[in-house]
């Protein structure tokens, strides 16, 4: 892979946290920052070891803080023992026992909160219920749900007992589901009738049903009354939720585990066909989780927390759960469409529950502008005080909407740069220090050593554009990629040796703050989703109709990128707009609506090299109506 990127947007606007928001921040004095990030930069097992026994709750002490092994894997606190889920919940009974955990709100406008001691015995309950149904240590549960609280519940009993949760976003299909519990050898399924959306009810459990037709390993499943959704129950297979609590025992003792048990498998797209499951195990992912929830968010008891991301993507993992959790916070957490029934919802919910935190996408930021102040301008944001955003760049317009129509231009605004594989924000202003750029991620957080390399893996200088990188190994970095250790060498360790290799593009400023660029690899990010486009490709060839397919992400206004495809019928196949919307179709189906295309050209042949590669480049150029420019020497047609 070569590497060549010009960085066109240039933007100087720079903000300074207020003094306001710097004199109760958790972190204030430049001094304390310098002195913190140069003891993670000279000491990090010192630094590390500190912070994780500040906060954590530990069984047992490690006995090394960092261990190197073969084939590039990384081991953290190793010797040393806790759980997960009482470090999350247990350890905050004594003193929040009566603090509300979770502020859920349903889409049709039903709400429930639950206490730490609420949240506790639920978990405890469904600890027991996993338990008897057989699951045991290091055994998978596929957790395919809507957002309600259960969802956390049962991840956290998961945790709890020792089994890996894998959850996967409601929105995916039967296919995509089917893929992700055969890979993962997944033991229990847990869903719901159905879950509310757009108004419309999810049909969760026929998916899961349909799914299940072909995946051997699954033996039982729970099913959450949602919707109240007419549904099939398979006997012996299938159990009501409410049926199986009910005789549960509230009571459960958790049993400390090693810090690198593994915690969770989470499928994410990768530059080939088939997703992969990123592996992450319980201390260091905790940590990397509490640490940045206290430092980036600068969390504090009062705080309403509300990450608007789904348990379906890393984000809901680390940032609705663990994180929070684990500090003590009180989360909200939404189920449903943040335009239902109009654009005024997610305003409404701040306004209700005096959201003070919230962390959202740049796409809903983006959506959000395109209707207009009117919305947010009905509803009483006063009670916000920090902003954040995560998942895809921001443009520096979409960024000024959301620091002066949502954020009063009081709120400092944190742009978290991160992925599923790194577990936790790597890259983000401090926002009791930073001074934030509209667009930039800012800087390292304590302990990452982050870098703008060319192919070889060299240092570039200030505002050149180049791969992002990060030389030295941090706690909650994934593990692996589950069942394929080759794979993980070579995504991760092979284009830069000693480096993780991110595929992302960047470049670092004079200052030293990162402008994030996009991909590198073949992975697109729509609506701050990340899709393979070999995925999407295979998937259309496995359309009786295609011979071949190639699809490029192009510039879209509101998700950033969508999909444009590019497809070669078979001999005597018929071009016709009825086959273009019957292949959308059929993405949507096999993956998930979240891939359906949003344009798909019928073509007769593809810009290919010599050798037979497709020249994404001239698709991408064509896509987006650019002038096709650079080197076409190679093009053999
Ligand atoms: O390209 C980067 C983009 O999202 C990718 C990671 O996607 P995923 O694993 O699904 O995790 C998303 C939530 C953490 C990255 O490789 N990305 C994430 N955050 C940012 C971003 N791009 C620019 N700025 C960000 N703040």
């Amino acid at each position: 892979m070569t590497i060549s990127i010009d960085q066109v947007l240039r933007e100087d606007r720079s903000f300074p946290p207020s003094s306001e928001f710097s004199s109760q921040a958790n972190l204030q004095s430049e001094e304390d920052y310098k002195r913190l990030w140069n003891f993670a930069k000279d000491e990090p097992e010192t630094f590390w070891a500190e912070q994780a026994s500040k906060y954590l709750k530990w069984e047992k002490t490690w006995d090394q803080v960092l261990v190197e092994k073969e084939n590039c894997h990384f081991e953290w606190f190793v010797g040393g023992t806790l759980n997960a889920c009482t470090n999350c919940v247990d350890r905050h009974l004594k003193d929040r026992g009566d603090k509300t955990a979770i502020l859920w709100e349903g889409e049709p406008g039903e709400t429930r909160a639950l206490t730490y001691r609420d949240l506790h015995k639920e978990i405890c309950k469904f600890a027991n219920v996993l338990t008897k149904l057989g699951v045991s240590e290091r055994d998978v549960v596929t957790i395919y749900m809507p957002m309600v609280p259960e969802l956390l519940i049962a991840m956290l009993a998961c945790a709890r007992i020792g089994a890996m949760h894998n959850v996967v976003f409601a929105g995916f299909s039967a296919q995509a589901l089917q893929e992700r519990i055969n890979n993962s050898r997944t033991k229990v399924v847990v869903t719901a009738d159905g879950g509310f959306r757009k108004g419309k009810s999810l049909p969760l459990k026929a998916t899961v049903d349909e799914s299940l037709k072909q995946a051997d390993t699954v033996e039982k499943v729970v099913v959450l009354k949602r919707t109240n959704a007419e549904i099939s129950m398979t006997a012996g297979r299938d159990f009501w939720w409410m049926d199986l609590m009910e005789k549960a025992s509230e009571h459960h003792k958790a049993k400390a585990f090693d810090a690198e048990h593994p915690l969770f498998l989470l499928y994410t797209s990768g530059s080939t066909g088939k997703p992969k499951g990123i592996l992450h195990t319980t201390g260091g992912y905790l940590l990397g989780a509490t640490f940045s929830m206290q430092m980036i968010f600068d969390l504090k008891e009062e705080d309403i927390f509300w990450c608007t991301a789904d348990a379906g993507w890393v984000t809901g993992h680390s940032y609705v759960t663990y994180g929070p959790l684990s500090a003590g916070a009180t989360v909200v957490i939404y189920e449903g469409s943040p335009n239902f029934p109009d654009f005024g919802r997610f305003w409404k919910i701040v306004e209700k529950h005096k959201v003070s935190i919230l962390y959202t996408a740049p796409t809903a930021i983006r959506a959000f502008m395109r209707e207009g102040k009117k919305w947010p301008e009905s509803y009483d944001l006063s009670s916000l005080r920090l902003l954040g955003t995560v998942g895809e760049p921001i443009n520096p317009e979409a960024w000024i909407w959301y620091r002066e129509v949502i954020g009063g231009k009081r709120c400092p605004i944190v742009d978290t740069w991160w992925q599923t594989e790194t577990g936790g924000i790597l890259i983000a202003p401090l926002p009791g220090i930073s001074a934030t750029h509209p667009g930039s991620a800012s800087v390292p957080f304590f302990g990452v050593v982050a870098e703008v390399v060319d192919e070889k893996g060299k240092a570039l200088p200030p505002n050149k554009g180049g791969f992002l990188v990060i030389r030295k190994p941090w706690p909650n970095m994934l593990r692996g990629i589950y069942g394929d250790g080759k794979r993980y060498r070579e995504q991760y360790w092979s284009q830069i040796p000693g480096s993780y290799f991110t595929g992302d593009s960047a470049r670092r400023d004079a200052e030293g703050n990162f402008w994030i660029m996009g991909r590198v690899d073949d992975v697109i990010n729509v609506s701050g989703h990340r899709l393979s486009t070999m995925e999407i490709e295979s998937s259309l060839v496995s359309h009786t109709a295609v011979a071949e397919a190639a699809v490029v992400g192009k510039p879209d206004p509101i998700k950033g990128e969508a999909l444009s495809c590019f497809v070669i019928l078979k001999d005597g196949q018929k071009k016709s707009e009825g086959l273009v919307e019957e292949l959308k179709q059929h993405v949507a189906l096999q993956i998930g609506a979240l891939a359906r295309p949003s344009e798909l050209c019928l073509v007769d042949s593809l810009p290919k090299t010599r050798s037979g590669k497709i020249m994404r480049r001239v698709l991408r150029a064509l896509a987006s109506g650019e002038k096709i420019s650079g080197d076409l020497s190679t093009l053999e047609d």
